[in-house]
């Protein structure tokens, strides 16, 4: 998620999940072929299983683009036909392209031909007045006859003009009939849900109907639910990992990232939700958020924000 998720997060969040799939935020193949790309690409093996989202609508740029992220590792390449910014718009590519079947084909061709991991598209239930549920059988069936078998999609249409973004992620409203039926009309393509699932227990019944339930504000937001879908949805039976332990775990990655000179706030800015709902939540969030993005923070502050939320140190103490 742009401006939200990064190497980092995802880290974190493999400390709480060893199988689900992670995706990138998107990169446009323009960044990806001109811009620094180590620093778009590159990700710590840890991360694997990961898919790396590109957004664009030149078949030749995209699949030169996707051929440069294979070769960095990412297990899926995924095209995105679903975010609504202007600045994206401007660009010809994200939802917009749902008015452009052939083309979005022609660009999954091409990525396709040039990559052996999969190729699969993001897209929205609809756009503007092109909304009926025949126009979105028309999207799917001409991309998946360019061979794209795996669509995530986002139930919910978009506005390209007159909503912003955020707005876009709220007020058109929720249709997942719209996605099983499109599930059950093509049992042979995989099908993952996402848009407004908050809870495990809230997405877990659709596992019963499709292929998968792609999480976004709620994983970032509320991480921990992570930690019980190894168990719950990929019949992994080892224990939940506790809070304490993912965070510990992260220590080490967090000790190499100051030592190239990074800052423990890059980090730790990711994982303030971790205790939500928890008795001390609120002083571990507010420890870290006070003291990680000082100037030459260590990683002490993330040991004692553990401490806190543990219950072992009060916040005076910490203090003191
Ligand atoms: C800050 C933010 C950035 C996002 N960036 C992306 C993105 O880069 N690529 C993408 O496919 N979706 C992006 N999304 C949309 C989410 O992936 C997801 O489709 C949407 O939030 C609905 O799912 P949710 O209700 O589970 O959050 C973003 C959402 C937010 C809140």
């Amino acid at each position: 998620m742009m401006d939200w998720t990064d190497r980092h997060c995802r880290v974190f969040h493999r400390q709480l999940t060893r199988h689900a799939l992670l995706y990138t935020e998107m990169v446009t193949a323009e960044a990806v072929l001109y811009g620094p790309r180590d620093r778009l690409l590159g990700f710590d093996a840890v991360e694997h299983p990961l898919a790396l989202q590109l957004g664009g609508s030149d078949p030749v740029k995209l699949a030169e683009a996707a051929a440069i992220g294979a070769d960095y590792g990412y297990d899926e390449i995924n095209l995105n036909v679903g975010c609504p910014s202007d600045r994206v718009q401007e660009g010809r590519f994200g939802a917009c392209l749902m008015a452009e079947p052939e083309l979005v084909a022609r660009c999954v061709a091409a990525m396709q031909a040039r990559v052996r991991v999969p190729v699969t598209v993001k897209c929205r239930i609809g756009i503007d007045d092109q909304d009926s549920e025949a126009d979105f059988e028309r999207f799917v069936t001409t991309v998946a006859g360019a061979g794209c078998t795996r669509f995530m999609v986002h139930a919910r249409k978009a506005w390209l003009s007159g909503l912003s973004p955020k707005e876009n992620r709220e007020v058109p409203p929720l249709d997942y009939g719209r996605v099983h039926r499109l599930k059950a009309a093509h049992p042979q393509l995989t099908i993952v849900l996402n848009g407004g699932i908050g809870t495990l227990e809230a997405g877990l019944p659709h596992l019963d109907h499709l292929d998968g339930i792609a999480l976004g504000r709620a994983a970032y937001q509320t991480p921990y639910l992570l930690a019980e879908v190894d168990g719950r949805v990929f019949g992994d039976a080892g224990p939940a990992p506790e809070r304490a332990a993912a965070l510990e775990a992260l220590i080490p990655y967090a000790e190499q990232h100051l030592a190239r000179g990074g800052r423990l706030n890059n980090i730790v800015r990711h994982v303030l939700g971790l205790y939500h709902g928890r008795p001390r939540a609120r002083a571990f969030r507010r420890f870290l958020s006070e003291n990680a993005p000082r100037e030459g923070a260590g990683i002490d502050v993330l040991k004692m924000a553990i401490e806190i939320a543990e219950g072992r140190v009060s916040t005076r103490d910490a203090a003191a």
